[in-house]
């Protein structure tokens, strides 16, 4: 009987995740396929054999197929991290750590040039969250490009998600008063209960520009923004003169087949309010990742933040829990144990 890792001594066996065809409309399971593959034991020149362990369930995932960057047809991939299993690269051995573009698989033959080691001996999750692409880009977004003061009312959309409960945590860190925008009554009750938010407001209640009126009556100084669409819209109108918005994320926008659209008030509420609004990328921050690994894991040694994890168990969870984090199943940072 196969273990799921070696049918014969030369091949071993993988599930993998086929992402079929593009969706319309949103995302649903049954545009994936499971199926078994044969995985040679031992990989080409310039290749590594990986062992996947977690891979990042994000809504970017979505918006990957959205731009045919995850093409249809082929396997299914995301932001991962496995363990080297066997290296025909030099910069590799068994037993490395990797982070990378990973096919979404039990075990994956994968170039070399698109792995990097992570050194260190974090628990293997904090790779795919607080110390990967989740943490930096909660961290840079907030902290570099937002530049908080203390005494300021920061506003966090998704702030329930990933990006978003850090980032709340982080802004609280500054001495800021956090309102957390998130969908549904228990979402809200936990943003104030564990992660730490002063005010939050529910938008799948309603009348979105009355709530952000009670909870930021003087306005709001920095929106820390990972939704876009219409919570962005209304959040202009919040701004307070000379307010700064950074842009981290549409999700609102990503699971469908319609065009991406702006938000009404740009540009003249910009000009009229002196409003700041920059997007980044947090790979644009790489020269400085190792700063971001310090500071976020001395914050959470000594208990100034707490990494939040929505795990899904399994490798065949991998498109429910894609489908979930898009209509809001997650609290915290979503991922895939393989
Ligand atoms: N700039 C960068 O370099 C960078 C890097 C990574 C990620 N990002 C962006 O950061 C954002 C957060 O990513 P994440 O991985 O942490 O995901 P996440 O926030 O954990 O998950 C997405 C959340 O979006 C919310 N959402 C979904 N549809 C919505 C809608 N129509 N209106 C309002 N909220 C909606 C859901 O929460 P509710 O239950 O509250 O609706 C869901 O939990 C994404 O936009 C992502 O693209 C940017």
């Amino acid at each position: 009987m196969s273990n799921g890792f070696g049918s014969t001594s030369n091949a071993r066996e993988s599930r993998q995740w086929i992402y079929m065809s593009v969706p319309e409309g949103k995302l649903t399971t049954d545009i994936f396929k499971l199926q078994t593959i044969e995985i040679p034991a031992q990989p080409g020149p310039g290749e590594v054999l990986v062992r996947n362990r977690y891979l990042n369930i994000m809504p970017g995932n979505r918006a990957y197929m959205r731009m045919g960057l995850i093409a249809a047809g082929q396997p299914m991939w995301s932001l991962g991290v496995g363990e080297v299993l066997a290296s025909n690269d030099p910069g590799f051995v068994p037993g490395d750590v990797v982070e990378g573009l990973l096919p979404w698989q039990d075990v994956a033959v994968v170039p070399a040039q698109t792995l990097g080691k992570r050194e260190g001996s974090y628990p293997v999750e904090h790779y795919t969250g607080l110390l990967g692409q989740t943490g930096y880009t909660a961290y840079f977004g907030l902290l570099h490009a937002g530049q908080p003061r203390a005494g300021e009312t920061v506003l966090v959309s998704a702030a329930a998600g990933g990006v978003g409960s850090l980032a709340v945590q982080l802004a609280k860190l500054s001495g800021c008063r956090i309102v957390g925008i998130a969908g549904g009554a228990d979402k809200c009750a936990w943003l104030e209960r564990e992660v730490g938010a002063d005010a939050t407001i529910d938008y799948k209640a309603g009348n979105l520009a009355e709530q952000l009126r009670q909870t930021c009556p003087d306005g709001v100084d920095l929106f820390f923004d990972n939704v876009g669409g219409p919570i962005l819209e209304a959040a202009l109108d919040a701004m307070k003169v000379g307010g700064r918005i950074i842009l981290c994320g549409n999700a609102s926008q990503y699971d469908s087949d319609q065009e991406m659209l702006g938000p009404k008030g740009v540009p003249l509420t910009l000009i009229l309010k002196n409003l700041t609004m920059r997007g980044f990328p947090y790979k644009a921050y790489e020269q400085q990742f190792a700063e971001a690994e310090r500071n976020l894991w001395a914050w959470v040694q000594d208990g100034r933040i707490k990494p939040f994890y929505h795990v899904v168990e399994g490798l065949e969870q991998g498109p429910t829990g894609l489908v979930g984090i898009l209509s809001g199943a997650n609290r915290g940072m979503a991922m895939v144990r393989v």
